[in-house]
């Protein structure tokens, strides 16, 4: 077992080939993306929902400099069954407290991949639940893997099909508090 610092860091910085994006960049895509929602939703008081678990990290940076009044919720999906590629199949884990019929919704996501997720969840939220708008505001965008058209209004960075962790997003669960979104060592996985 490893117990002095310079081991540790040795062995975090092991397990990722390459730093993408750093916790300064990404705080500074959350404020162009917060005041492109402050302009958007002046008359209006939108439900920012969270779709746990990845867009966390994410969602606490962008809440701080969303000014508009907003409420608040999150709601947990699973399509990945652990893996890295996607399932296709969307299963609802946790529901919204918030009764948002009626209210404009701001998705948060971590990443917007082949898009299924995001169909379905916006798809659900207008048709079964009455939502009269939904938006997202996704921290990384995969536009190339698009299987479904689905609009995506904001977004903090668009990278290429590359499977990617940390800031929220796992491998198998892992590594979401990892502090930036980077590529794993494939010697590692
Ligand atoms: P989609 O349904 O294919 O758009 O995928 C949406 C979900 O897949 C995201 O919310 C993530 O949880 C997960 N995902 C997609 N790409 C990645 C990645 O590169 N790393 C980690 N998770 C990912
Ligand atoms: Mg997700």
């Amino acid at each position: 077992m490893k117990n002095n610092s310079e081991d540790i860091k040795e062995t975090i910085d092991n397990r990722f080939s390459e730093i993408l994006f750093d916790k300064n960049d990404i705080e500074k895509a959350a404020q162009r993306v917060a005041e492109q929602i402050n302009n958007d939703y002046v008359n209006t008081t939108p439900v920012l929902v969270v779709v746990l678990k990845g867009a966390v990290m994410w969602a606490g940076d962008l809440f701080k400099y969303v000014s508009i009044d907003a409420e608040t919720d999150f709601i947990n999906i699973s399509s990945y069954k652990g893996g890295t590629k996607s399932s296709g199949q969307i299963e609802l884990i946790t529901d919204l407290t918030v009764d948002i019929n009626g209210r404009d919704v701001i998705l948060i996501e971590d990443i917007v991949d082949t898009g299924l997720s995001l169909d379905y969840l916006k798809k659900m939220l207008v048709n079964e639940r009455g939502a009269k708008s939904v938006a997202v505001a996704t921290m990384l965008n995969k536009n190339a893997v698009r299987k479904a058209d689905v609009s995506v209004e904001y977004v903090g960075f668009d990278i290429d099909d590359v499977f990617i962790v940390g800031y929220g997003l796992d491998y198998k669960e892992i590594w979401r508090n990892i502090p930036f979104v980077g590529i794993i060592n494939p010697e590692v996985i």
